[in-house]
């Protein structure tokens, strides 16, 4: 019997909702098809935006959207994006498969969406290939409500008040596609764009978002840190699981045992690896004022065959719904120094929460954890422990239970607890500190480590109701299934 220990007496934090955030970029079928059809289109749309997929991440409850990318932002020049659609500029997208980006999606089209979502909007400006004048003139004008060639322009193309621009990424990965910067030079041209990053509005102080560093580069953070803190709001790291690294990383739905085990304890690096990126940032910033930002993060698997490989098209099972939920765990943990991240990407790319083929729409596992643990969002992390045995996998090591819990204003207390073990249940005695408890009731997402849903058949994986618990005085016992994500909502 595992002991875990949870204690509403240690309030640690608030566990901000934008942790709970998601990436959407001009990238295969993300943007075009998945969030946007255009409004002559047969799927049902609002102004362009398709109903089922907007309603599902409605559902889901999706705080922040970050847009246009990626490594399309440092080639995105907003200026081709605005004005009647079929006067705009055409282009090759690069980066992702050689199409012909039409730009009929561009910044009035991504805020209605976030208009539609009810969430946050997250822009991501082009340092590797703009200029600081067109960077300044993009924030004025979405942002500035006086008089002045940019607000004018944005009047006379259909919006008369200004947008409230939450967050604003200055560049993307410019330690590679973003101009493969080195981090003193990257920290420079922060410097430099940042100051004509305007706030035009005393309601608008825009969250300014810096290039951190790639996986574990501790070298970038130093170094981005040193020089440029003092304007930093938030530094972003970027970490993929990729079992097996680029070269055997293997199909997203056929995989073995020992791939599944290589992947979950690729994901729980994440863990390391964000608190030694704390670490150096509290050597520049001992009051913690800069927030630690993982705008891109998910698994990476081989493309589904058939598919253009530059579309990043992979289907999602229970091995994503694992690292999702033991992701998610380790965010609300550090959520004292994290203030958002964001799944790569929202739909149809790497390990989407939507998946869509023509009109048709499926929900992937990934998105049911997601569903599940959206109680967390602005609720206060409570200090938690569970005991549990350690899987060991090619020289990483992980526990088989990750939890993570937290506290609503009622008082409430909203428990996750992840058993990534795929042969073992697990019996937990939970206790929680002066507390008598009057309820509890749980869900659970499970499976076989490979389960996934197909358009045929959508209903594979899904949340239900978990029932293998027993009230206790001051908490309760369970028995977590293997390959399981449950959470448990006790009232006291
Ligand atoms: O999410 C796909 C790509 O991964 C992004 O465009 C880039 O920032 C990262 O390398």
């Amino acid at each position: 019997m595992e002991k875990y220990l949870i204690n509403p007496n240690q309030k640690i934090s608030t566990i901000h909702k934008d942790i709970y955030g998601h990436f959407s970029e001009h990238l295969g079928r993300c943007i075009y098809e998945g969030l946007f059809v255009g409004k002559d289109s047969s799927i049902p749309n609002v102004n362009g935006m398709r109903c089922d997929v907007v309603n599902a991440l409605k559902e889901m409850g999706i705080p922040v959207l970050r847009w246009p990318g990626g490594c399309f932002a440092d080639e995105y020049h907003w200026k081709d994006g605005i004005g009647a659609p079929e006067n705009r500029k055409k282009m090759i997208n690069t980066h992702w498969g050689g199409l012909v980006e039409d730009n009929s999606f561009g910044t009035h089209e991504f805020f209605e969406l976030c208009e539609q979502l009810g969430c946050d909007p997250y822009i991501n400006g082009n340092v590797g290939s703009g200029t600081v004048q067109e960077m300044s003139e993009w924030v004025e004008y979405m942002t500035f409500d006086g008089l002045s060639p940019m607000s004018e322009w944005r009047k006379a193309n259909g919006r008369e008040k200004p947008w409230v621009v939450k967050y604003f990424g200055v560049g993307n990965e410019n330690w590679g596609c973003g101009g493969n910067f080195l981090p003193e030079d990257y920290a420079q041209e922060f410097l430099r764009y940042n100051t004509y990053v305007r706030n035009y509005d005393r309601n608008n102080k825009i969250y300014r978002v810096c290039c951190g560093p790639n996986a574990e580069d501790y070298h970038w953070t130093d170094k981005v840190m040193w020089r440029a803190r003092h304007k930093i709001d938030g530094l972003s790291l970027h970490y993929y699981t990729v079992p097996h690294g680029w070269g055997g990383r293997g199909a997203a739905t056929v995989f073995s045992e020992d791939m599944y085990y290589v992947t979950v304890t690729c994901a729980y690096k994440i863990d390391e690896i964000i608190t030694r990126h704390l670490e150096i940032m509290s050597k520049y910033d001992p009051e913690h004022r800069v927030d630690l930002i993982v705008d891109e993060w998910g698994t990476w698997f081989d493309v589904e065959e058939g598919t253009n490989p530059g579309f990043l098209y992979q289907q999602n099972t229970m091995r994503d719904a694992m690292v999702a939920g033991l992701t998610l765990n380790i965010f609300n943990k550090h959520s004292d120094r994290i203030r958002m991240a964001n799944i790569a990407q929202t739909v149809n790319v790497l390990q989407a929460v939507v998946l869509t083929d023509g009109e048709d729409m499926l929900l992937t596992p990934t998105y049911h954890v997601f569903k599940m643990y959206k109680d967390h969002q602005k609720n206060t992390l409570l200090g938690s422990y569970l005991t549990s045995d350690k899987i060991e996998c090619e020289g990483l090591k992980m526990p088989k239970l990750i939890e993570s819990a937290s506290m609503d204003d009622n008082g409430t207390i909203y428990s996750t607890i992840v058993n990534v073990s795929l042969d073992e249940a697990k019996e937990i005695k939970c206790q929680i500190a002066d507390s008598t408890v009057k309820s509890v009731r749980a869900e659970i997402v499970t499976g076989k480590m490979d389960d996934h849903n197909t358009f045929e058949n959508k209903e594979v994986v899904r949340t239900q109701e978990f029932t293998d618990f027993a009230l206790t005085a001051d908490g309760f016992t369970a028995n977590v299934p293997p390959c399981s994500v449950v959470k448990f909502v006790v009232e006291r």
